[in-house]
């Protein structure tokens, strides 16, 4: 059953057109990768779908919020966001808070919880990305592997029905994306909705259940990870793959 689905989607920054026109389902429990070039509007997509950025046409429906983007009003945007969680490739994290503290905001401002209540998911969270005995270090004392484990935690413990993933991994020394990547396929064990922006071909073939290639705000071919890693049926998805291979 589809979770999202995302129709005639379009997005322009000033006369530049962005998003040209996506139409995308999502199955509950299906994890997508979206690749391409730099540029191709992958983060705008992610960042359109919650409304981070307001498309200018088109209906998004997670779950049972639906928007249509022409008519989009504030709290139906509002309903819409609850849908989605969201994790950025920079974490994006609270500098003035530890990291429970920055798990459990969205909590207790977001979601109306308790403090009680929101630092018992909080901990649980913590102890679930491995991170039980950080809870009081500040995000500068945490690596970019831990901090992007919180940022991780943090949209986890909002469990909304929908994740997004903008390159996750991509500020990470190499060393620290192991982790990282571990952890989501974790998630994607679990059989957590995703979609995930990354570089990462080898997680990609191993965790995806369809690949997705975008290029100039277009969704250019997509399939399996055998049939678009191995068979690619577009000349931009071969000269993108051979690139990034
Ligand atoms: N807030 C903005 N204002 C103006 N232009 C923007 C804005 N955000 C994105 N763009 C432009 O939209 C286009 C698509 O950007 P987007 O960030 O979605 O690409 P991307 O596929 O995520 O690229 P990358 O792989 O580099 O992250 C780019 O040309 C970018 O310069
Ligand atoms: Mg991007």
């Amino acid at each position: 059953m589809a979770l999202l689905t995302i129709e005639n989607l379009h997005k322009s920054f000033a006369d530049q057109v962005v998003l040209d026109g996506i139409d995308l389902q999502v199955d509950e429990g299906e994890i997508v990768v979206v690749l391409g070039p730099s540029g191709s509007g992958k983060s705008t997509l992610l960042r359109c779908i919650n409304f981070l950025e307001q498309p200018e046409q088109g209906q998004i429906r997670v779950a049972s919020a639906s928007v249509d983007a022409a008519v989009a009003r504030n709290r139906d945007i509002q309903t819409l966001r609850r849908q989605t969680s969201f994790v950025f490739q920079n974490y994006a994290l609270f500098k003035n808070k530890t990291a429970l503290d920055n798990i459990t905001e969205a909590l207790t401002v977001v979601k109306g919880m308790s403090a009680k209540d929101a630092e018992e998911v909080g901990r649980k969270v913590l102890s679930s990305v491995g991170l039980a005995d950080r809870a009081d270090a500040w995000p500068s004392e945490l690596s970019g592997g831990q901090q992007q484990r919180i940022g991780i935690g943090r949209a986890m413990a909002l469990d909304a029905p929908l994740m997004l993933f903008d390159e996750p991994t991509s500020a990470l020394d190499p060393e620290k994306v192991h982790e990282v990547l571990e952890l989501m396929k974790v998630l994607a064990r679990q059989k957590r909705t995703m979609i995930v922006v990354t570089h990462e071909i080898p997680f990609a073939r191993e965790v995806a259940d369809r690949i997705i290639f975008m290029d100039g705000g277009k969704v250019i071919e997509q399939g399996t990870p055998e049939e678009v890693l191995d068979n690619p049926q577009d000349e931009r998805t071969r000269a993108f793959l051979r690139q990034v291979l």
